[in-house]
């Protein structure tokens, strides 16, 4: 299939909420959501799974235990992996007192409610988890996509909506499905110059870990024709480095430190 249309290069950089604004306020949460907004972010990213009966949801972890109470609400249950509970159980879970006291009574958010509570605030950066734990994951997410009455023409056309992976084979899966869906390849080691230019037959987003990131990987993605977004870059410090480089996104836990340095400098 063709590849997806890039947006032209915006004239600043684009900010990708990590997981929400998850250096201010817990992960993957419904405030994680409203803060990152309130901070001016341009994407929410996020990482979506599948419980036991089916339903997709919104967390991190393959478990529950680092960001919810799971152990005192289900003593027996270790190791507590996502697909072990059905949603009914995890709506028990306070996901919120992990981070602070603050935040107690925050819920871990359904796909739905998460997709609901960004609206058109702002975009989605959609990361498929598990495609291995959880089979057909990709189809599950075009459905709910597709369910959603008027969402895929407002985002494509907003250009609000781009999916990645870790897993190659998750991130070809949706371009296969939705081809005029934005994809993007996550990478926690180095690609090889073959993984780009193979990528640059699909995939049109670059998002890699900032440790290895370079000039060179920069300007190798972009001589492919696809943008580059590396994670997770939350001191000014180093948002200031790759700004400098030339990178067309930063996904971020701060998107307020970097919405200062765009408007303040
Ligand atoms: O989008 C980048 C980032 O989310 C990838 O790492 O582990 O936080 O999902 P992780
Ligand atoms: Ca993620």
């Amino acid at each position: 299939a063709a590849k997806a249309a890039v947006p032209t290069a915006t004239p600043q950089v684009v900010t990708y909420a990590h997981r929400g604004s998850s250096g201010s306020v817990p992960e993957n949460t419904l405030a994680a959501v409203d803060f990152a907004i309130a901070q001016h972010t341009d994407f929410v990213e996020t990482d979506v799974r599948r419980t036991k009966d089916g339903q997709l949801i919104i967390m991190h972890d393959d478990q529950l235990g680092r960001t919810t109470n799971v152990e005192d609400v289900f003593p027996d249950r270790a190791p507590y992996w996502v697909h072990d509970f059905t949603l009914a159980e995890i709506k028990q879970l306070d996901a919120g007192s992990w981070f602070s006291p603050q935040f107690a009574g925050e819920k871990v958010p359904t796909f739905d409610e998460f997709v609901d509570r960004i609206g058109h605030r702002a975009g989605l950066l959609l990361e498929i988890k598990g495609a291995l734990l959880y089979p057909g994951i990709e189809q599950d997410v075009v459905d709910d996509f597709k369910s959603r009455p008027g969402y895929l023409n407002w985002a494509l056309s907003a250009h609000k909506l781009i999916v990645q992976s870790f897993w190659v084979p998750s991130s070809r899966a949706i371009h296969q499905l939705l081809p005029d869906v934005p994809v993007g390849i996550l990478y926690d080691v180095k690609p090889t110059d073959a993984d780009l230019v193979e990528a640059s037959t699909w995939a049109d987003h670059i998002n890699p870990g900032n440790g290895f990131t370079d000039q060179k990987l920069i300007d190798r993605v972009h001589e492919l024709g696809m943008q580059v977004a590396p994670y997770s870059l939350d001191t000014g410090q180093s948002m200031q480095k790759f700004l400098a480089m030339g990178v067309d996104g930063i996904i971020t836990a701060n998107p307020g430190m970097l919405h200062d340095i765009e408007t303040i400098g």
